[in-house]
């Protein structure tokens, strides 16, 4: 009897010990997170700084007391000279176009001459274009110069820069896209370049973890309306590239409604590059970074979240909901 007592006794203490474990390794979780990486001695080298999230990202970071190198397409253009005039003497703007072999090999040698006693902390792989048209509107040719500067300049620079990484048991960031995972009309070229860009830092992560190295992806959706992404290429710019059979087929009137919808969609999303940044920042000075950040809408990142497990005919049939869809197959006259 005082055998059964003490049992059901020490039963029911067990589920409340687990929880009062639980809370105090969450709290001890919590404590440990909060204190950060900090900036004195780092460096982080960020790609595509002349705009956008590169160029916030910069300066955020020089604010935080880190020596940036801030990798510009075109050091003398207005974005590279103000952002050295609102920064501390800890920046310095690179001239680096990620294509190039020889501007890579170039800013190492000036990165590895100027590092700070804790070497260089991170890289953050920015450097991107965005463009849109149809499959059949496009040739090999916008395929391999999107990817070239989206995929393989960050594998250039990340072959590169790995081994100063590596020594500072530091951190790789990639700025991708939710179209690496999410595939609708036009982004083809785009979603080719940022899927490849996370099989690569996916792979990296998995190599990198021995050496304690930690590998992020930042996945942004729209926010064309805080940054310079948006290209100004009209409906007429991608008219004049078709050939006589795909005229026949895609009218140029369909290209101009197609052209203003994909205008007015990217007007809709963010106007503050912040999240982004914010996310950006985490991965690069939290003890404990996240392979994945996904920033959409709240109600966005539920359906982002569930997209990737939906069978493929009903993710694709999803877009039949799509205003931009029924006008797509009443204008080129489809089923
Ligand atoms: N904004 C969005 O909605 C969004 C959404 C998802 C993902 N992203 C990604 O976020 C990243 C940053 O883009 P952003 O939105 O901040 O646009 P952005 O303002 O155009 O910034 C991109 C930066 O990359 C630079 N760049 C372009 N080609 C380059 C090259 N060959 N070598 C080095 N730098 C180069 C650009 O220089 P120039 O200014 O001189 O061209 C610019 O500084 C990109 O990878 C983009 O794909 C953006």
């Amino acid at each position: 009897m005082t055998l059964v007592f003490f049992l059901a006794r020490f039963i029911g203490t067990v589920p409340i010990t687990a929880v009062l474990v639980f809370v105090l390794l969450k709290l001890v979780a919590r404590l440990h997170r909060r204190r950060g990486v900090d900036g004195l001695g780092r460096a982080v080298l960020v790609m595509g700084c002349d705009s956008g999230f590169g160029r916030r990202l910069a300066g955020a970071l020089d604010r935080r007391g880190f020596v940036v190198f801030a990798g510009c397409l075109s050091p003398d253009g207005e974005g590279a000279q103000s952002l050295i005039r609102e920064s501390s003497g800890n920046l310095k703007v690179l001239k680096l176009d990620v294509t190039k072999d020889e501007e890579v090999q170039r800013a190492k040698k000036t990165v590895q001459d100027n590092l700070p006693e804790k070497g260089l902390w991170a890289v953050v792989n920015n450097a991107g274009v965005s463009d849109w048209a149809e499959i059949e509107w496009s040739n090999v040719e916008d395929y391999r110069s999107m990817a070239d500067i989206n995929l393989f300049g960050a594998i250039r620079t990340t072959i590169a820069f790995l081994p100063l990484v590596r020594a500072a048991k530091g951190r790789m960031v990639f700025v991708s896209s939710i179209f690496a995972f999410f595939h609708c009309l036009n982004m083809a070229a785009y979603s080719v370049s940022k899927r490849g860009l996370e099989a690569f830092a996916d792979c990296l992560r998995v190599e990198t973890a021995s050496f304690g190295v930690k590998v992020s992806i930042i996945q942004p959706g729209n926010f064309s309306g805080a940054t310079n992404i948006l290209k100004t290429r009209t409906a007429l710019d991608l008219w004049e590239k078709l050939d006589e059979d795909r005229k026949k087929v895609f009218n140029r009137r369909y290209m101009e409604v197609a052209n203003d919808y994909f205008k007015s969609t990217c007007e809709t999303g963010f106007k503050t590059a912040e999240p982004v940044v914010t996310a950006m920042l985490h991965a690069l000075t939290a003890p404990g970074p996240k392979s994945r950040y996904l920033l959409v809408s709240a109600l966005d990142t539920v359906f982002f979240k569930l997209h990737p497990f939906l069978p493929t005919v009903l993710a694709d049939s999803l877009f039949c909901f799509s205003s931009m869809y029924r006008t797509r197959a009443e204008m080129l006259f489809l089923k």
